[in-house]
């Protein structure tokens, strides 16, 4: 009988430490053995399963999952917008895409200010100046033909199934679609209005279903002609004349001139981890780098997740990289002199290190800024992590910049418009204490791609992915990619709890740190503050979706971060 128990305990224990899902507070991570697809809308996770299902790549299942966003989470999921592609095959190969968007060939340096200097109206965010040349369907489109297994008519065919026999409405769109009911009767909504209306005026309760007509008309060009049926023919004729009608810059030459770059992704290390991420023009990818080369020189694990210890190292990182990727990025195409082997090098961390006191806070170094309110950035882009049966994985994030972007439809083909030119520096030389930034690598020129801080990252080891991760989140992005790469492998959390854990972020300027609401103990606040931290408390930071591969069990965990409404991790 004590046998059996000791039996029993040590079967117990082995689970325990052989699984961390199992072992550890938190929610558990979804598992399967065949593949994962994890975004910020369950229609969309589910359509790439099903692709994943049968018998389809990563890089299908994102295409798939991509343009299923654009009609199901239309606040960041686009066909208007833009973003990035890392791929790591379990065979070794590496790539990234770049389909940011670019300036048109209109755009000035000071095309948003007005004659005092100041930017006009607020008119590098919300305007149809604010739009920047999409570059969405391009890069699903080069990363299918380059990689891609399955037809490419096959992979929008879920999304024109969503958009031509509608969805169910969810609540998380309800805020939307009462400002669009408030301006309907503004003519550079009207598009808007009919897309996202009742008959063009009422609101869809949550529930309800919703068809989108024009967006369907969209997808079956793309589907028929790939980018040509968006780059070329009806569709860039519709938005070219919703510009010219309507005042904005971007022509029909903009759009056929409009390319993908696949690139050679950013690499890094990290406690005998590869880190494989986003050149410029991200942001992400250097930062990323930077900050884990850092903090690779401080035992971590040792010091605790999110003690005040900890935090003061995560904040004096995130210092000296935010003030790195003001002072330094920007598309790598205009800034031929980018230091970016610098600035990812363990010799320049190191440096770095020197300046970081144990128990002071360092001085963010900027003139005599005021002392406004934090200029946070809502969390509307949209993360899509995937693993196939092979092992090969895909980290994409891509957006239209604020939720819903410009807010504007192109008349005609029922998708919206990024405002993504407000990622771009808007007054040259003015950088201030509430994070606009004024230097000069991310100022405005024609065909120039704005500065990004999506962070699409995967982490592997020996070769092989190990885990796949990104968020939405604007500035934030970067700081949430850190901290669920430091919580996996520096505090061996699950991929469940490393997405869950509260986060903090500092971006150089203002000199002070969020601490999410209910996120960090009062008694660790002070001793943090004691180290000469501002602190600010609020809102939710990001919302990660990450996938661990767990080579030597065969099982792939999945976790889409609770901060999302609609989001859901789906195995199979
Ligand atoms: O590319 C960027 O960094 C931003 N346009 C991303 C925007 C985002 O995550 C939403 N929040 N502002």
């Amino acid at each position: 009988m004590k046998q059996k128990f000791k039996s029993l305990l040590c079967l117990f224990l082995a689970v325990i430490f052989y699984f961390p899902s199992f072992s550890q507070s938190g929610r558990t991570p979804v598992k399967a053995e065949n593949g994962m697809v994890v975004t910020s809308h369950y229609l969309a996770s589910e359509v790439g399963r099903d692709i994943l299902a049968k018998g389809g790549n990563a890089i299908d299942a994102s295409v798939a999952t991509a343009f299923t966003l654009a009609v199901t989470l239309p606040s960041a999921g686009n066909l208007g917008g833009g973003g990035f592609l890392v791929y790591y095959g379990s065979d070794g190969h590496k790539t990234s895409f770049n389909f940011r968007e670019k300036a048109p060939l209109a755009a000035t340096i000071n095309m948003f200010l007005g004659e005092d200097g100041k930017i006009k109206d607020n008119s590098n965010h919300e305007s149809l100046l604010s739009v920047g040349v999409p570059g969405t369907v391009a890069g699903l489109y080069k990363a299918h033909q380059k990689m891609g297994s399955l037809p490419w008519d096959e992979l929008l065919q879920p999304a024109i199934d969503f958009a031509e026999n509608g969805f169910e409405s969810t609540y998380n769109m309800n805020w939307f679609l009462k400002w669009v009911k408030d301006h309907k009767d503004d003519e550079l909504y009207a598009a808007t209005a009919e897309a996202f209306l009742k008959n063009g005026k009422e609101i869809y309760n949550s529930g309800e279903t919703w068809k989108q007509p024009d967006l369907a008309k969209t997808l079956k060009r793309i589907q028929k002609n790939g980018a040509d049926g968006f780059y070329k023919g009806k569709t860039a004729k519709l938005i070219a004349d919703f510009m010219e009608e309507h005042g904005g810059l971007i022509t029909e030459e903009d759009l056929s001139k409009y390319e993908t770059e696949e690139l050679e992704p950013l690499e890094g290390r990290y406690r005998r981890h590869e880190i494989i991420a986003m050149p410029p023009p991200s942001s992400g990818g250097v930062a990323l780098i930077e900050m884990l080369n850092i903090l690779e020189g401080f035992d971590i694990e040792e010091a605790g997740h999110n003690s005040a210890a900890s935090l003061h190292l995560l904040t004096e990182a995130m210092r000296r990289a935010y003030a790195d990727r003001a002072l330094y990025l920007g598309d790598p195409n205009f800034n031929i002199e980018m230091p970016v082997e610098k600035l990812t090098s363990k010799e320049y961390a190191a440096e770095l290190r020197e300046g970081i006191e144990l128990k002071k806070s360092s001085v963010s170094d900027s003139a005599n800024f005021n002392n406004a309110h934090a200029q946070y950035e809502s969390p509307q882009t949209t993360h899509i992590s995937i693993v196939d049966k092979d092992g090969n994985a895909v980290s994409m994030t891509y957006t239209l910049e604020r939720s819903y972007g410009s807010k504007i439809v192109v008349e005609g083909a029922g998708f919206l418009l990024n405002n993504e030119m407000g990622d771009f520096n808007p007054i040259p030389g003015y950088t201030d204490s509430r994070g606009l930034i004024g230097t000069n690598p991310n100022l405005i020129a024609p065909e120039k791609r704005m500065l990004s801080s999506m962070t699409p990252t995967i982490v592997a080891k020996d070769g092989k992915p190990l885990l796949v991760i990104g968020s939405p989140g604007g500035r934030t992005i970067i700081n949430t990619v850190l901290q669920v790469i430091v919580n996996t492998i520096d505090h061996k959390m699950n991929v469940a709890k490393a997405v869950e854990s509260p986060r903090i972020h500092h971006q150089w300027l203002p000199d002070r740190t969020r601490f999410e609401d209910w996120g960090i103990s009062p008694d660790t606040r002070r001793i943090y503050k004691e180290m000469g931290h501002e602190v600010y408390e609020g809102g939710k930071q990001g919302q990660a979706m990450g996938i661990y591969i767990d080579w030597e069990n065969n099982f792939i965990y999945g976790a889409a971060d609770s901060r999302s409404y609609d989001g859901k991790a789906v195995g199979f």
